[in-house]
């Protein structure tokens, strides 16, 4: 019989920290299968990794949500029970409402929003001697969010909101300060949003039929109950929150370009390209280092037992790097997906499956989007040079970022 390999030592929380997003590539690319053993936080924790692992991790009949994730997540990142923690019937039908935003419309208005942001701000950074493309373009996506939600953002808050947006999502792996400020960033957030959807719901501010903020005030469940305000508010900033994450593929986005010069001219004139350039961003660089489920009952694959309320991490970064999957999966190459067939559990950047009945990201067409508005403006129209700097990123910093978020100088309009 074989072994299921598995880490001798008796806790690996720490390893977490020392390999960033190779902890589970490292542990399970050199084995036979696709699930490996090891102990985190006084936890057994089986780790999955390639195809089929991102099918077991996501077949909702032996997997569930239910205390899968830290309360420290929750309390920063998330938000507490809101859609990333529900199953089943629940769970799809909070789903429905996410999915329900995201029309063909809706998201070439996304498209139209983020182009003319970037004009704007294009505008603003020619009167300036550097601009930090990372620090720029989450305000740039603060506002587009805000307006594509139907949130009214007055001028003098765009900077609290945006770095409340963003510590919200760097603050969850931190300690300290950090994490202290990530989760006063989410309680503020929570209460300015839960007061607009108490607002839309009094009809005191307007709102458009299909925008978040309407849809989420709105919505009832499946007692045909409205959500609780507050709740509501949390599924806003479900939506507002990652689209201003999005500043971290833009600003890898551009490490890419500047790295592969011969790509420019294809992604500011042909339309599948840009697209096959957006898909390799997701992929190649690194974001989510993996995600968490817990076992709903015992049951064994790949010959190992898994326990019912057993911790499951999928192997997200590994997947999008895994050579059994993708040819050179270390080398930057848009066009590998030229004959891409659109699998379900191969690209994972946001996740894998269906989206109705599991987890995948709701937010995938109009991250696509975004990264396909930038990267067309960026290369057709923003004029700017790469002034020396280490833009290099660690993958044992957990979100990695380039270091000097990328800066650019010179900016104008080109032609
Ligand atoms: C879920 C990544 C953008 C809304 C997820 C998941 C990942 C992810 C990995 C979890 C999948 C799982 O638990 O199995 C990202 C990345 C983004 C992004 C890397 C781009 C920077 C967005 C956007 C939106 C969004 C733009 C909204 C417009 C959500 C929601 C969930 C989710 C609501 C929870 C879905 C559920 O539990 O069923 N995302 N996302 N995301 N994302 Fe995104």
């Amino acid at each position: 019989t074989v072994k299921v390999p598995k880490d001798k030592t008796i806790d690996n929380t720490l390893a977490i920290f020392k390999d960033g997003y190779n902890f589970i590539p490292k542990r399970i690319q050199n084995h036979h299968l696709d699930v490996y053993e090891t102990r985190v936080l006084g936890e057994k924790v089986a780790l999955l990794s390639g195809i089929e692992g991102a099918k077991l991790f996501y077949d909702t009949s032996r997997m569930n949500r239910k205390d899968a994730l830290p309360k420290r997540v929750l309390k920063t990142l998330f938000g507490e029970d809101a859609i990333q923690t529900m199953d089943g019937d629940a769970h799809t039908h909070r789903k429905l409402l996410f999915m329900s935003l995201m029309t063909p419309d809706a998201l070439q208005e996304l498209y139209e929003i983020t182009t003319k942001n970037w004009a704007h701000f294009t505008k603003k950074w020619s009167s300036m001697k550097k601009v930090t493309l990372y620090d720029e373009s989450r305000e740039l996506l603060c506002r587009t969010a805000c307006e594509w939600a139907g949130i009214p953002l007055a001028e003098k808050e765009v900077k609290k909101r945006t770095r409340d947006l963003s510590n919200m999502i760097d603050g969850f792996s931190a300690v300290g300060p950090k994490h202290i400020e990530s989760r006063r960033a989410r309680k503020r957030s929570e209460e300015w949003i839960e007061e607009l959807i108490l607002q839309v719901r009094k009809g005191n501010l307007e709102a458009e039929k299909g925008k978040a903020i309407y849809e989420m005030a709105m919505h009832k469940d499946l007692e045909g109950q409205p959500l609780d305000a507050r709740m509501a508010a949390i599924e806003v900033l479900n939506v507002i929150r990652p689209l201003v994450a999005i500043s971290k593929f833009i600003a890898f986005g551009a490490v890419a370009l500047h790295e592969h010069p011969e790509t420019q001219t294809r992604v500011a004139l042909d339309d599948e390209y840009l697209f096959q350039f957006a898909q390799e961003v997701r992929r190649y660089f690194p974001f989510v280092p993996f995600l968490g489920a817990r076992v709903d009952h015992d049951f064994t694959w790949q010959q190992y037992p898994f326990k019912k309320d057993q911790l499951v991490l999928i192997d997200i970064y590994g997947i999008n790097h895994d050579p059994k999957i993708w040819e050179n999966p270390d080398q930057f190459n848009p066009e590998r997906f030229i004959d891409w067939d659109g699998g379900l559990f191969d690209l994972v950047p946001q996740g894998g499956g269906g989206y109705y009945k599991g987890h995948r990201c709701p937010g995938e067409w109009p991250t696509i989007e975004v990264l396909q508005a930038s990267f067309r403006y960026m290369t057709k129209h923003l004029g700017y040079d790469v002034p020396k700097q280490d833009y290099s990123y660690s993958l044992k910093k957990m979100p990695a970022l380039p270091k000097s978020g990328f800066i650019i100088s010179n900016v104008h309009f080109k032609n």
